[in-house]
């Protein structure tokens, strides 16, 4: 597989064109960001993390029956993936308070969520990602009806799958945002799945191991990172 051009530059990853039409790479990159792009950081070692850590959790989910864009590694930070036609929204469960559901709706942090709660958020950094409902989306297009629904019951089915995963390596899955895209007319889980995108504490004393370090300056993020990687079997090598 050859890398052409840039096709794309996120905030925590490069998406590149190959020489197969039908397939991109995206390129890890040490750089952390928060509150839509305020806070930047480069941070060691992060890129190759969250490239092996994204594949081990697509690869268990393509096992539990969730169709992903994850097609293999191709070097310790770029992967080779479907290239899909994103939808420009996020899908978000909670199982757990943290986070911004906390500040919007005045729950206290750490209550679990029975059951777990959904909510739909617009890409769109200039914006602040808004919340946005099912209605919003099929007024200004974002999605079709059938591929809202579709989002719902594969987001639910990584929460089944993931809840389980973690909770065998001691950690609790706070919440978690994916993002969704079609190929060739199906729909398939795109973007990735790292600590960087979700929130995921120590089930004993429940010390953060995500994101929220970085956002919360807390220190040890990759760190973090890797006791997780570590407990679920990540190969970092
Ligand atoms: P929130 O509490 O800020 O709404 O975030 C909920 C979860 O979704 C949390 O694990 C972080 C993740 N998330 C992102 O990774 N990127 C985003 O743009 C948003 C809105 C949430
Ligand atoms: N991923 C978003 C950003 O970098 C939001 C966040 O994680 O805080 O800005």
């Amino acid at each position: 597989m050859e890398r052409r051009e840039l096709l794309y530059k996120g905030k925590a990853k490069s998406v590149y064109y190959t020489d197969d039409a039908d397939k991109l790479i995206l390129h890890y990159l040490n750089d952390t960001s928060a509150f839509d792009g305020e806070k930047i950081e480069k941070l060691d070692r992060k890129g190759e993390v969250n490239n092996k850590f994204s594949a081990f959790i697509m690869q268990k989910l393509e096992e539990a029956g969730v169709p992903t864009h994850h097609e293999g590694l191709l070097s310790a930070d770029e992967a080779v993936v479907k290239k899909m036609e994103m939808f420009p929204i996020e899908c978000v469960v909670r199982n757990i308070a943290a986070g911004s559901v906390c500040k919007r709706l005045g729950i206290e942090e750490g209550i679990d969520l029975s059951p777990p709660t959904f909510e739909f958020f617009l890409k769109n950094d200039a914006l602040h990602d808004p919340m946005i409902n099912e209605y919003h989306i099929r007024t200004f297009g974002w999605a079709d009806d059938e591929a809202v629904e579709k989002m719902k019951e594969l987001t639910f089915k990584v929460n089944d799958t993931l809840t389980k995963l973690f909770a065998d390596a001691g950690l609790l899955l706070v919440d978690y945002k994916l993002e969704f895209g079609r190929y060739k007319g199906e729909i398939y889980l795109g973007d990735e799945f790292t600590p960087d995108g979700c929130r995921l504490w120590d089930a004993e004393t429940r010390k953060k191991l995500d994101k929220d370090r970085f956002r919360q300056g807390l220190g040890g993020v990759v760190e973090a990172y890797e006791e997780v990687a570590g407990r679920l079997g990540v190969d970092l090598s």
